[in-house]
Order: structure tokens, then sequence, then C-alpha cells
């Protein structure tokens, strides 16, 4: 979901020098660490100089594996240059734009998408274990209080796919009226669902506070069904606000 100071540094930080463009690129999105263009029929990822490049590697690989589950048929392309990834190029806008243009379903797709993602075929699926990564950057403290979370969840529920970062600007709906496509899966992990939940609760709750009670009702039942009490939902509220929190220094 975008930030307004955050969306207004973006624009500052706005690569249009790469050389693989000659003038007739149009940008197309902004996300937290790139921007993004069309250009001659491709979608291109341009991140920040200062952005990791290893990050760049991890987000391709994960790329190739969602693509091999078939949750997101869009592919990415090695470029001549390290910052910028070149994609599949989605015709249509964000679930979000739609949402701001008055479009009123926007809360059941996200929820339909949460149920598709957490409905894929785990087996062989080589995408990293949220307990494998959550510990990463956070003081020992917060590392204390999150893991045992994270074990205890794990252990009450089941583990599928989670893509960790889904909100209506990485929900993309095609010109044409066909399926969603979900977008943007660099923060997946092997996780029990309600840690999904509890990540797009904490994005909305930063960036669009109004919309929470809404959010809320769209998941309710879905989460009931998967055996998610309040209480767990809480304790993954917390995991993902240390998780975010350590995020925002990068
Ligand atoms: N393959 C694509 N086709 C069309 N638009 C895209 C594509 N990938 C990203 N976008 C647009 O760019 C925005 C940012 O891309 P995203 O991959 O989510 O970057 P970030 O990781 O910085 O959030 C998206 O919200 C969307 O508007
Ligand atoms: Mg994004």
């Amino acid at each position: 979901m975008a930030c307004t100071n955050a969306s207004t540094q973006r624009l500052k930080n706005m690569n249009t020098d790469n050389r693989f463009f000659d003038g007739t690129q149009t940008v197309i999105g902004h996300g937290a660490q790139a921007d993004v263009y069309s250009y001659h029929g491709y979608a291109y990822k341009v991140y920040r100089p200062t952005y990791n490049p290893e990050w760049i590697k991890f987000e391709k690989a994960q790329q190739s594996v969602v693509n091999a589950t078939g949750l997101c048929n869009v592919r990415y392309y090695d470029t001549e240059d390290l910052y910028t990834v070149k994609m599949d190029l989605i015709d249509g806008e964000t679930l979000e734009k739609k949402m701001r243009e008055g479009f009123a379903g926007g809360f059941d797709i996200l929820a339909a998408m949460f149920r598709k993602v957490h409905s894929a075929e785990l087996d062989g699926v080589k995408i990293p274990g949220l307990i494998d990564t959550a510990g990463f950057g956070v003081s020992d403290e917060n590392r204390q209080k999150i893991l045992p979370v994270i074990v205890r969840l794990s252990e009450k529920m089941d583990s599928c796919i989670c893509h960790l970062d889904l909100h209506f600007l990485n929900i993309m709906m095609p010109f044409d009226g066909s399926e969603p496509v979900i977008i943007d899966w660099i923060n997946a992990r092997i996780a029990p669902a309600v840690f999904d939940y509890a990540r797009t609760y904490v994005i909305l709750r930063e960036c669009a506070p109004e919309v929470l009670g809404m959010y809320e009702a769209a998941v309710a039942a879905d989460m009931r069904s998967l055996g998610i009490t309040d209480e767990d939902f809480a304790d993954a509220v917390m995991v993902s606000q240390v998780i975010r929190d350590r995020e925002k220094k990068d």
C-alpha cells in the first residue's frame, strides 16, 4: 500500500538514465525499492542503486519458484544491468487503482487471493521457511520474542505458501478481464497462513488504517475456518510488526 512520504521519496529517486531505455519508456509503477517501466512490450523493474543486488538475485529465484507453482506466470529475465530486471508485462492496473476509482469488490478479491496462495501445492517448493529468516537483522530481544511465536503457531497449524506482502498494489487486474495476477513475491515464505493475514493487517494499519475494519470482515470467516483464534492473530501481528519495523531500517 502506498504511504505518501515514501512515494514522494521514490519519485525523487527515479532512475530514468538506465541504459536500456531509448526514451519511449513510460513509468507504470513505483514500489518501495524500485520503479517499474513499460518498454517495448515488457515491464522493467529498475532498483535503486543503493539496493543490495543479492536481494535482486533472491527475488528472481523466488519468482522462478513461484512460476513453477502456477501461482504467477510473470517471468523475470536478466538484463546486462544488475539493477534492472525485465519482466513479462501485465496489461492491466493495480487493484488499488481500481478501488480508488470506485470498484467495490477489492476486499473479496484480496480474500480470494489469500485462499488461492494458501491452497497451492507445497511439495518440492523451494521457498524459505519464515522461521529460517524472521530473525535476520532483529535485536536479540525481539528474536526471543518472535521465534517462539512462529514455533508455537507452526506446531498448531499447517504451513503453506505465504506471500507476506499481499495488498492492493501487489494485485494486478488485467484489462482483458482475466484472473487477477499476484506480483512481488520476494517476501514469500513457508509458514502458517495466519502470518499472511497478519502481515497484510500490519501494512494496512500503517498505510490505510481506515480500511482495517473492512479487511478484518473480509478475512474473518477464512481465518476462523483455519482455527486461528484472536490470540493467535494478535501474536502473529506482533511478529509481523517486528519484521516490518526491521524492514523500514533497510
Ligand atoms: N509485470 C508487471 N507488469 C505491469 N506492471 C507491473 C509489473 N510489475 C510491477 N508492476 C507495477 O509496478 C508496481 C511496483 O512493482 P513491485 O514489483 O510490486 O515493486 P516493489 O517490490 O518495489 O513493491 C506495481 O504495484 C505495479 O503497479
Ligand atoms: Mg510491490
